[in-house]
């Protein structure tokens, strides 16, 4: 039993099934007059902003769409949307799409709202003060920073990937709205959505967890393991697609109050090294990550089994463990995703730089057992 947890959560979360063509009341509530949109060219060319800006016009000005977001975001891009938003005089920003434009979203509001350059701003409770108001609205089912306090951006001069974290950063609102995921690829419906279940299982094993984080855990590998198949399988399915949008906001607020673990730690590396999606790469490391955490904390891994599914009822802990991280395991391989490193290209030589990029990483700090490098360079060559 802990003796001590904090929680909260800073976002206003709406949902409904065509909710992005309708954002005009909620606008009036913020007072803000200028709006100007991040986002990235699939969302334009998917058709997704249309609503937006049609819901959005109803209140507020449109004073400029940002749309040159790429896939991973980078420091230079940040800089050059706060200076096209600060000459537009912007007072809202709106971010419409994945995990990239939203986290360039953030950056650009920090650069907005304090000027200065934003590596004057990079890691812990940096931020001065409020930031220019942010709505969130996420295109895929995956990393919640529709709700979280953090922003990653690449600085591309150091090929590192900087993270930011205050509770400023939070969006003030996140809308869900199933219509937008629709036309989301299976592959990335797949891998957005298993990254959503790491950050789920991830944070229920944290040594930050608490029972608020546990609840929306739990909720959310239920709603993954329910929901993630038919939203690969049947993209127009908007019930599969508004759970798991849900399922993956309510991942991201648990983790934005308690962590992350070894299997963002060996993604983090895998993703900077040999560009492997994210997601994908949470895909692959969980069944390795869950057998070397399990041994620490083997009732929290009875709960995600039964979570995930499994029939505990006399059974050993032990057997109820094995099985859910093949639901796990099996869940990926439903979804078409690749279940070894070498798979994606991976090189065995590389696993020891990746061994030791992952012991420092930031994100294991919070796991539930102590990982020396020598034991990540045993997962990973067990997902080799
Ligand atoms: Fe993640």
């Amino acid at each position: 039993m802990q003796e001590f947890f904090e929680f909260a959560i800073g976002t206003r979360v709406l949902y409904k099934v065509g909710l992005a063509a309708e954002l005009g009341p909620v606008i009036e509530e913020l007072g803000a007059q200028r709006a100007f949109i991040v986002t990235d060219k699939g969302v334009v060319g998917a058709g997704l902003l249309d609503p937006v800006v049609a819901g959005l016009r109803e209140s507020v000005e449109i004073v400029g769409i940002f749309d040159s977001v790429p896939a991973n975001s980078s420091v230079a891009k940040v800089m050059e949307g706060a200076a096209a938003a600060s000459a537009a005089g912007a007072d809202l920003i709106v971010a419409v799409g994945g995990g990239s434009p939203l986290d360039t979203a953030k950056g650009i509001r920090i650069v907005l709202t304090n000027g200065g350059h934003l590596l004057d701003y990079q890691g812990y409770n940096v931020i001065p003060d409020q930031l220019t108001p942010m709505i969130a609205i996420p295109t895929t089912g995956g990393t919640g920073s529709e709700v979280t306090p953090f922003a990653v951006i690449r600085d591309e001069d150091q090929d590192l990937k900087l993270s930011f974290a205050s509770r400023y950063l939070v969006p003030d609102i996140a809308v869900l709205d199933p219509l937008l995921t629709r036309s989301l690829p299976p592959m990335l419906t797949a891998a957005t959505g298993m990254d959503a279940l790491s950050h789920a299982i991830e944070t229920f094993v944290s040594t930050e967890n608490s029972p608020f984080s546990d609840g929306l855990a739990l909720t959310a590998i239920d709603l993954i393991a329910n929901h993630l198949r038919d939203a690969v399988q049947t993209g127009s399915d908007i019930e599969a697609r508004g759970e798991m949008l849900i399922a993956a906001c309510m991942a991201g607020m648990a983790c934005a109050n308690s962590y992350f673990g070894v299997i963002h730690a060996l993604s983090h590396a895998l993703g900077g090294k040999c560009h492997v999606h994210h997601g994908t790469a949470n895909a692959l490391f969980m069944p390795a990550g869950m057998r070397f955490n399990s041994v620490v904390v083997p009732h929290r891994y009875v709960r995600i089994a039964r979570a995930m599914g499994v029939n505990a009822g006399g059974r050993s802990d032990s057997e109820v463990i094995a099985d859910g991280i093949s639901a796990v395991a099996t869940l990926a391989i439903d979804c078409g995703l690749p279940t070894r490193l070498r798979d994606v290209g991976v090189s065995e030589d590389v696993l020891p730089e990746l061994a030791a990029t992952a012991l420092v990483d930031g994100a294991i700090f919070h796991n539930p057992r102590v990982a020396t490098e020598e034991e990540l360079l045993e997962i990973l060559r067990e997902t080799w």
